[in-house]
């Protein structure tokens, strides 16, 4: 749990869920599997007849309490994501999961919904019912899809009657002209003008987003690492509970960004990664041209002043890098 949860929350008795996760109730998975069918919801864990989990859900919608702790996560099968469903899970949130696959995992107690944002396929049934949505869907690799993806989950949990909305962006998207954080910044203002309630929180980048970079450039005889420039992880499990804290709560707006315990310099990751990954390469530091390498090297997307995360660089290197 971050220290500053840590400070504010007293210690619950053990086997508790936090104070923010009490009173939430524990039901039952919602939907019946079907593997091979988008939008379609499956519920992996025991088996349940498709009836009874209809019957389940109209009888809570006439006692008028249906589903009203139900959150649903988007790219629930990502670093973040899957975080995120483990502890609403844990907690006895009623816990949706989306995602563009049909092998869907097996996660008892997690009603997974397959469903392309991006389309829009799927997505209506995913949503229907739900309170509140956690999107930590992105991709990477097609970012620009990412805006018309938002706008398919906003119209989708307008016509449901989703009443809060969390998102997760990035320190610094509103500083740099890079890309990926123009589209990000871009979701951000959105979803403030969706009309639905909203949180968003910036955080900065996960160790394992580090690690996977690294990996890559580690493919060459010499590792490049960006001079002047530092970086700020910050454990994707921290992100993960503050997501679940802003999701059992009300709408909060733009909350304080989330920033890991210190700032490093790139040449000092890629060193540190290199000794901890057992592999032996030179690190040479190369000056990123232009705008965005100075937005950088000036550290927009860090926020020492927001260092609250605990978990460091060096815990994920021992737990999960070093050979
Ligand atoms: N990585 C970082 O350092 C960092 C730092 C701060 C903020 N963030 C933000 O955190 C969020 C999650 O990042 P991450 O690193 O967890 O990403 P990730 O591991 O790449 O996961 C992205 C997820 O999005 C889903 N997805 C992509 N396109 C989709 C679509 N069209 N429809 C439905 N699902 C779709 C993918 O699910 P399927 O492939 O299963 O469909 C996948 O589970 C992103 O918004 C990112 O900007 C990341």
């Amino acid at each position: 749990m971050l220290r500053s949860l840590a400070e504010l929350t007293p210690a619950p008795a053990p086997g508790a869920p936090p104070t923010a996760l009490r009173g939430v109730r524990t039901v039952r998975p919602l939907a019946h599997a079907r593997r091979d069918f988008p939008g379609e919801a499956v519920t992996s864990g025991p088996a349940v007849p498709s009836a009874w989990c209809a019957a389940e859900v109209a009888g809570d919608e006439r006692k008028g309490r249906a589903v009203e702790n139900t959150v649903l996560v988007t790219g629930a099968t990502g670093v973040l994501g899957r975080e995120v469903v483990a502890r609403l899970r844990g907690a006895g949130v009623p816990v949706r999961a989306l995602t563009r696959r049909t092998e869907l995992p097996e996660d008892p107690g997690v009603a997974w919904f397959t469903g392309d944002l991006a389309t829009g396929a799927g997505v209506d049934a995913a949503v229907a019912g739900v309170h509140t949505i956690v999107h930590c869907a992105s991709d990477a690799r097609h970012f620009r899809q990412d805006i018309p993806a938002l706008r398919n989950l906003i119209a989708a949990a307008r016509r449901a009657g989703v009443e809060h909305v969390v998102n997760i962006s990035i320190v610094g998207v509103d500083r740099i002209t890079y890309p990926y954080y123009a589209v990000k910044l871009e979701g951000e203002r959105i979803l403030e003008a969706s009309g639905l309630g909203w949180s968003n929180l910036r955080a900065t980048q996960f160790p394992e987003l580090l690690n996977t970079a690294l990996g890559f450039l580690a493919r060459l005889p010499v590792v490049l690492a960006p001079s002047g420039t530092g970086f700020q992880p910050v454990d994707q499990g921290e992100v993960a509970d503050r997501l679940v804290e802003l999701a059992l709560g009300g709408p909060a707006g733009r909350v304080p960004d989330l920033a890991g315990p210190q700032v490093h310099p790139a040449t000092e990751l890629a060193r540190s990664w290199l000794r901890a990954a057992g592999k032996r390469r030179p690190v040479l530091a190369v000056r990123i041209p232009g705008k965005v390498g100075a937005g950088f090297r000036a550290g927009v997307h860090t926020a020492p002043d927001r260092a609250v995360g605990r978990r460091t660089w060096e815990q994920y290197l021992a737990e999960r890098v070093a050979r």
